[in-house]
């Protein structure tokens, strides 16, 4: 399977969840885990909930993560600030970058919003390797988050 079959194989998986949500919670949390079992090169796949000053940290798959991070700094407050996703290939060069595992060489955050069009969360996903991630990834990623549009309902 390429890139874009195995996203199609976890977006349909994660519609499915979607279609049968019980909850907020528990669909997040099955959509991270669809998104790291279909990837197993992505080393953390996590939602961070957009609080007024901060993020808090919420369902995720991979090693523990920082729980709090301020709206100052780090590519997941840009993204949320900006309202627009972000690549980075090679974190060590992001200014401000928040390291929660140094084992985290590229990331790409993705803006989540509820039917409104207020954002509730991000989307963040790191890998070992740098330059793990494109347009393509964006792409795809970008229409999971448009998906998850109801489950903030
Ligand atoms: N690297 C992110 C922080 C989140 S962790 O990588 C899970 C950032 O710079 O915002």
């Amino acid at each position: 399977m390429n890139l874009n079959d195995n996203y199609r194989w976890a977006t349909g998986k994660i519609k499915k969840k979607i279609k049968d949500s019980h909850s907020l919670i528990s669909t997040l949390a099955n959509s991270t885990a669809i998104l790291k079992e279909s990837f197993p090169g992505y080393f953390w796949v996590g939602f961070y909930f957009v609080k007024e000053d901060h993020l808090s940290l919420g369902p995720f798959q991979g090693p523990p993560a920082c729980a709090r991070i301020d709206l100052d700094k780090g590519v997941c407050a840009d993204c949320a600030k900006e309202k627009k996703s972000i690549i980075v290939l090679n974190v060590h060069e992001y200014p401000g970058h928040v390291a929660c595992d140094s084992r985290s060489n590229s990331e790409i955050v993705i803006p989540v919003f509820n039917r409104s069009g207020e954002l509730m969360a991000v989307l963040d996903i790191d890998s070992e390797k740098y330059d793990d991630f494109s347009d393509i990834d964006q792409k795809h990623l970008e229409e999971i988050a448009e998906l998850l549009k109801p489950v903030w309902d």
